[in-house]
């Protein structure tokens, strides 16, 4: 992005990165941003990460192991703390908030311009006060999903592109490990078998030539653990349009 002859870019940081989903749309849009770290603790994911984004710092550890000094300052931060301890399809649920609350203390730290966490609807109980919370339907936003999610923190509205989901496109990984009987019985009647790595990538929006490290189980994982990476695309279009309809902002920005 181009502001009085002067490329200005808006530093990212990803926190819990997982394969990279949440990064696709910032990464993507890469005349406006640049993501410059990555933070995961699972060492498959991490490979996949950085196989995904080679450019982009990727640290691979536990993040109550790491000190403020350790993660760079940014412009955007955006981040899913692990969210199944949140889950309603988690029947053993035990609500740990440690790492949500970890995020908002780099939060408070390093006082981005833009945030946004993504978690599941639950987890609202365990966003700070004040910050603001959406919870959107996946597939008003053009995913083929009836998956709500929630976003919380200080980002513009993204656009809507709503599509018809004509099948209950839901992911078999949400339901893999679950107790209940009726979920599998669901489950089973829409795929009357386990969806296929490539289904599961476009379900979730992947390109299908994204790259995933690990065994099959832990493809599965990695992609239903991720933010759709169409719907991290329209998260960063809105930022990228609130930017240029905020030239006095954008000042802000120039090294
Ligand atoms: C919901 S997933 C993130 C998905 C990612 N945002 C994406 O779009 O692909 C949460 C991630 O947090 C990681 N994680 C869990 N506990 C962690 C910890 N203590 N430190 C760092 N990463 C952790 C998991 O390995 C997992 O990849």
């Amino acid at each position: 992005m181009y502001v009085g002859g002067v490329n200005m870019k808006l530093k990212v940081i990803d926190l819990f990165c997982g394969c990279g989903g949440f990064t696709y749309g910032f990464d993507y849009l890469d005349d406006t941003f640049e993501v410059i770290f990555a933070l995961d603790k699972w060492k498959v994911a991490c490979e996949s990460y950085s196989v995904n984004y080679p450019n982009v710092e990727i640290v691979c550890k536990d993040a109550l192991r790491l000190k403020p000094e350790d993660i760079p300052d940014a412009d955007v931060i955006i981040g899913s703390p692990p969210c199944q301890d949140f889950s309603i399809a988690n029947l053993k649920r035990k609500e740990d908030p440690t790492l949500i609350n970890w995020f908002w203390k780099v939060v408070e730290e390093k006082k981005p311009r833009y945030i946004i966490m993504e978690e599941v609807p639950r987890a609202k109980y365990y966003v700070p006060s004040g910050v603001k919370i959406r919870i959107y339907k996946m597939c008003d936003y053009g995913i083929p999903q009836i998956r709500r999610r929630l976003f919380a923190g200080e980002f513009p509205e993204p656009t809507k592109s709503p599509i018809n989901v004509t099948f209950p496109a839901v992911m078999a990984t949400e339901y893999k490990g679950v107790g209940s009987k009726r979920q599998m019985t669901r489950l089973s009647k829409i795929f009357r078998r386990k969806s296929l790595i490539p289904e599961a990538k476009l379900v979730q929006t992947f390109p299908i030539d994204y790259y995933l490290a690990g065994n099959l189980k832990e493809q599965y994982i990695q992609i239903g653990n991720a933010v759709p990476p169409l719907m991290s695309y329209r998260l960063a279009e809105a930022i990228k349009r609130d930017l240029e309809g905020n030239s006095n902002i954008l000042s802000a920005f120039v090294e």
